[in-house]
């Protein structure tokens, strides 16, 4: 039986009827842009993550320039990001007029610690981007320790909580991704910027609206881009239904421990006090690349999704520096996602797993140690 890398068709299933009527009323009523739905998501999602403000945005991408820029980050400036994390982590930086500098992550948590950043510090940073990892929640009250501002990059974490609070309430600011396959997903591209800082809300309203409040006087020079109306009106059916879906993949993740898959690959480890709404599920395994073609030959969706790491792409090259990343290395060659979903039952699991068993068949037996362990 086949098993898809994710599936969000089957939980928008029931709400496809109230999609539909939000959007012929949005059609209806023809305020496409920054009408009555952006005004309404935004306060619904920051009393969602817990921040005061919400700024919807036109992606995630443009969320985290905008929000660094809102922060102060300019020419001149440092900002601390993983290597091992969606390209645009990274590439949203030299918009900015600063420099991105790539610091390692914990292997077993994918995301990166206070350790990691403190070793990419200079007298030049000016922030770190904290990326939660497929769903996992990095340890932003340590980083902010260090003395450092901290952008939490929250998107592929919606859903997920902390002990300190949601992702998204726990640095200077955070963005999120609306992207259709994200934990919340709009039809089309999103994204949204949440802060309790009000004079960085009232910076990030003007940038997303070309550095203006009313389209006479410019202050800045800005962006176009804003959250557009149908997709807050989608995001808004959607939202309600968020932390059943989070349950339904961390059940997900529970199967998969029942299952066994842990005795055949390592398994992805929760940050301390956090509880993830898996975006991706991700194991390790030596060999990656095989496995990914034996699940393939079976039908059982996978994806390594970094095989290259950001420093290393052709575009990062006159950012690279001496400082040596060996977990993340270590992530991008070993890591592969394998199907996840808040509907992924028990029977697809165990189908998963037993895939996964059959092609460690002919493969050394040994699950990769713990980074922590010092493996
Ligand atoms: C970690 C991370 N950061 C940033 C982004 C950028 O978001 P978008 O695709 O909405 O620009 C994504 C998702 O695509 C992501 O996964």
């Amino acid at each position: 039986m086949p098993v898809t890398l994710f599936d969000t068709h089957t939980p928008l299933a029931p709400l496809r009827a109230e999609i539909l009527e939000r959007i012929s009323e949005v059609v209806e009523d023809s305020r496409f842009i920054l009408g009555p739905n952006v005004g309404a998501f935004e306060r619904e999602f920051a009393d969602y993550v817990g921040a005061r403000h919400a700024i919807g945005v036109a992606n995630g991408t443009d969320a985290i320039t905008i929000a660094l820029r809102a922060m102060g980050v300019g020419p001149g400036d440092e900002v601390i990001v993983p290597s091992f994390t969606f390209y645009a982590s990274a590439e949203a930086v030299p918009p900015t007029g600063a420099t991105p500098v790539f610091c390692d992550i914990d292997l077993d948590t994918f995301c990166v610690t206070a350790d990691t950043v403190r070793a990419a510090l200079t007298p030049r940073t000016k922030a770190v981007i904290v990326v939660h990892l497929f769903g996992n929640v990095a340890p932003v009250a340590e980083i902010e320790a260090l003395g450092v501002a901290v952008l939490e990059d929250a998107a592929q974490a919606a859903g997920s909580t902390s002990q300190a609070g949601r992702p998204g309430s726990l640095g200077t600011a955070a963005t999120f991704s609306f992207f259709p396959s994200k934990n919340l997903g709009g039809f089309g591209d999103g994204g949204a910027i949440t802060t309790s800082d009000a004079d960085l809300a009232d910076r990030v309203r003007m940038l997303r609206f070309h550095g203006s409040r009313d389209k006479v006087t410019y202050e800045h020079i800005g962006y176009n881009s804003r959250l557009d109306e149908i997709q807050a009106a989608i995001l808004r059916v959607q939202l309600p239904h968020l932390d059943a879906w989070a349950d339904g993949r961390r059940a997900a993740a529970r199967h998969y421990a029942q299952a066994g898959l842990g005795e055949l690959v390592a398994l992805p480890v929760a940050v301390a006090g956090c509880d993830p709404a898996w975006h991706l599920y991700v194991v390790r395994d030596p060999r990656a690349d095989a496995l990914a073609a034996a699940l393939d030959a079976v039908g059982i969706g996978n994806k390594p999704y970094y095989r290259t790491p950001v420093h290393l792409q052709p575009a990062m090259s006159a950012y690279r520096t001496a400082v040596e990343l060996p977990a993340t290395e270590e992530a991008a060659r070993t890591h592969l996602a394998i199907p996840m979903s808040a509907v992924l039952d028990a029977e697809q699991a165990a189908e998963v797993t037993e895939a996964v068993r059959a092609a460690s068949e002919d493969r050394p037996r040994t699950v990769l140690a713990s980074g922590r362990d010092g493996g």
